[in-house]
């Protein structure tokens, strides 16, 4: 089959898609999606979301320099899409949608009690790239359901439930597992680790 060249664009697909809570104080707590996210070391635990300026969150963040990132479920997507089409400028969203939030542990930004992994973040820089700035945090308190972490092993099983991705203007809910980390190399020794 042929292949045709394309205009450069943003193509890296599919995407996390997450909800960011942020702000100091009940007057200012806001919510916004973001899909360009991801991590960029482990140990410190750091990751980044890009914010265009004319974000409402990207001046909360700005003066905080704390965030969450809230992971979401098919369970949240109508939320989630809600805080990706209407700014905290003129709403509020914790009002205008189901959920609710409770204080972080170490930020001072809330979380979404329905979500079942809050990632709490501080923001170590900012960096213009163009139409973003990237927000480089380090992950500072990773909140997580009871029951999603195995009694016996402490493993935490993230594949019980159905979150969410985003590839090219649909949202997607993960589900088949199609292979294990390493499954090709069952005989040899992994060189390559996480
Ligand atoms: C699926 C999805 C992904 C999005 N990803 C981003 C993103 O990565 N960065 C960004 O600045 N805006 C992104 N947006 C747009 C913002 O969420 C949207 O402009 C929102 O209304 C901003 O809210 P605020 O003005 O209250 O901050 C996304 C929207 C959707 C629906």
């Amino acid at each position: 089959m042929s292949k045709r060249n394309l205009k450069p664009g943003a193509m890296i697909y599919p995407l996390p898609v997450a909800i960011i809570s942020c702000g100091r104080s009940a007057d200012e707590y806001n919510l916004f999606t973001t899909s360009w996210m991801g991590t960029l070391s482990s140990d410190p635990p750091t990751c980044y979301i890009s914010i265009k300026p004319n974000r409402h969150s990207h001046q909360i963040i700005k003066e905080s320099m704390e965030f969450v990132i809230n992971l979401t479920t098919v369970q949240l997507l109508n939320e989630l899409d809600f805080c990706g089409m209407n700014s905290g400028s003129s709403i509020n969203k914790f009002e205008d949608t189901c959920l609710t939030y409770e204080f972080g542990k170490v930020v001072c930004a809330p979380t979404i009690v329905e979500s079942p992994v809050n990632i709490e973040c501080s923001v170590k820089s900012i960096m213009n790239f163009g139409s973003h700035d990237m927000f480089i945090a380090e992950i500072v308190n990773v909140k997580i359901r009871e029951d999603l972490i195995d009694a016996n092993s402490n493993r935490v099983m993230l594949d019980k439930l159905q979150l969410l991705a985003f590839s090219y203007g649909n949202y997607h809910a993960l589900g088949e597992v199609v292979g294990k980390y390493g499954m090709s190399s069952k005989n040899r020794t992994i060189v390559n680790n996480y």
